[in-house]
């Protein structure tokens, strides 16, 4: 009995975690146990030796279950200890930091543009950048031969439906479709679905097949204006562009239109806004700086087109051009940026690197 319970002893020390205490336990202390098997014995022995024997594995039975239960506590304690050690999390530890980004200035002055325009509760429409043929040169009064749809100016995607690649004419899927060269088939898209009368800027993405240079690119931003109501004239265009340029580079605006052609205003011009860069630091009633990095010394920088909207468009949208009229024009944001900001090269717009965005700030 002495050397069942040296040998309980010396396994229940030599187990290093609670499973194999519990192994040790099942083996010395089980039925197949010496100590079961002698505590089993104890009643088939003649009746006056049973209390000295039931006393004697009673005593190994004690020191077996107190050992088991001493190194059962310690065990718990140590890998009570190991795990906690283990989900230490260290509050002061640095953790890896991703860079920041920075909203691109493009962004920035689209969003503000459009700010304006809802200043004067005017809404905001949208549209493809994969576009109709239709409604990118059609609607708009381009005929089938104009110049801005040869190769050299638009990104073809698919030709029309059954034909040669010549203009679809018909408006839906049986026109061809590319990327818009300009945000104006909004214009016929936002008359279609919301009707007359209508106030929309139309913020957005156009392509052209230009190099990409310092003053060009494939990819750039538009803002197109579109008023449509009864009895609008050019003066309400020429006052809507004065507190446009009035909100976006403040002072007291001039506007000057030089007579163009666009197929899709009649009568269409070319919008001139007089340097804000001169006037403020010169004041309105001086000659432009003839060394000024804006306007070049002429006193004027070019803002984009515009004019009255051309009855034929209005009758693509199924409105009768007589009884509602009104005006539209389209900006560059890329050349308000260059202008306003003092960007030099096109191409840092494009690049992607985050540092020309940062050094904008986070202006929201
Ligand atoms: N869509 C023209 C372009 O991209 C710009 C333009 C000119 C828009 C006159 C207009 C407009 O709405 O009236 O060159």
């Amino acid at each position: 009995m002495t050397a069942a319970v040296d040998e309980a002893l010396a396994a229940i020390a030599g187990a290093t975690t609670s499973a194999e205490l519990k192994q040790v336990r099942i083996a010395h202390t089980g039925d197949a146990s010496v100590i079961a098997t002698a505590n089993a014995a104890i009643k088939s022995l003649p009746k006056d030796q049973r209390a000295d024997a039931g006393k004697l594995v009673g005593q190994a039975k004690g020191r077996v279950f107190q050992a088991i239960s001493a190194r059962q506590e310690e065990l718990a304690a140590a890998e009570e200890e190991a795990k906690l050690a283990e989900e230490t999390v260290d509050v002061t530890a640095v953790r890896p930091r991703r860079k920041r980004g920075a909203k691109h200035p493009l962004k920035t002055l689209e969003d503000r543009i459009v700010d304006v325009f809802v200043g004067m509760g005017w809404e905001i429409a949208e549209g493809p950048e994969i576009e109709a043929e239709w409604f990118n040169f059609d609607a708009l009064n381009f005929d089938a031969d104009h110049p801005a749809r040869q190769m050299q100016d638009t990104f073809y995607i698919a030709a029309p439906e059954g034909a040669d690649g010549a203009s679809g004419g018909a408006r839906g899927t049986s026109s061809g479709q590319i990327l818009r060269t300009h945000t104006s088939p909004v214009q016929v898209r936002s008359l279609l679905e919301r009707g007359v009368p209508l106030y929309i800027a139309c913020p957005g993405r156009v392509f052209r097949t230009d190099e990409i240079d310092a003053t060009h690119s494939p990819v750039f931003t538009q803002v197109e204006g579109l008023a449509i109501d009864k009895g609008l004239t050019m003066a309400h265009l020429v006052g809507t562009l004065e507190s446009f340029a009035a909100a976006l580079f403040g002072g007291a605006p001039i506007t000057r239109l030089r007579p163009n052609y666009f197929p899709f205003t009649e009568p269409s011009a070319e919008m001139d806004f007089r340097c804000f860069h001169c006037d403020a630091r010169l004041g309105l009633d001086h000659d432009a700086d003839p060394g000024c990095r804006v306007c070049g010394g002429t006193g004027w920088i070019e803002m984009g087109g515009c004019g009255m909207v051309n009855p034929a468009v209005l009758r693509s949208a199924g409105i009768d051009p007589t009884e509602y009229q009104g005006f539209a024009f389209g900006l560059g944001i890329e050349r308000i940026l260059m202008l306003r900001n003092g960007v030099e090269d096109m191409r840092d717009m494009v690049e992607g690197d985050v540092r020309f965005s940062q050094h904008y700030g986070t202006e929201i």
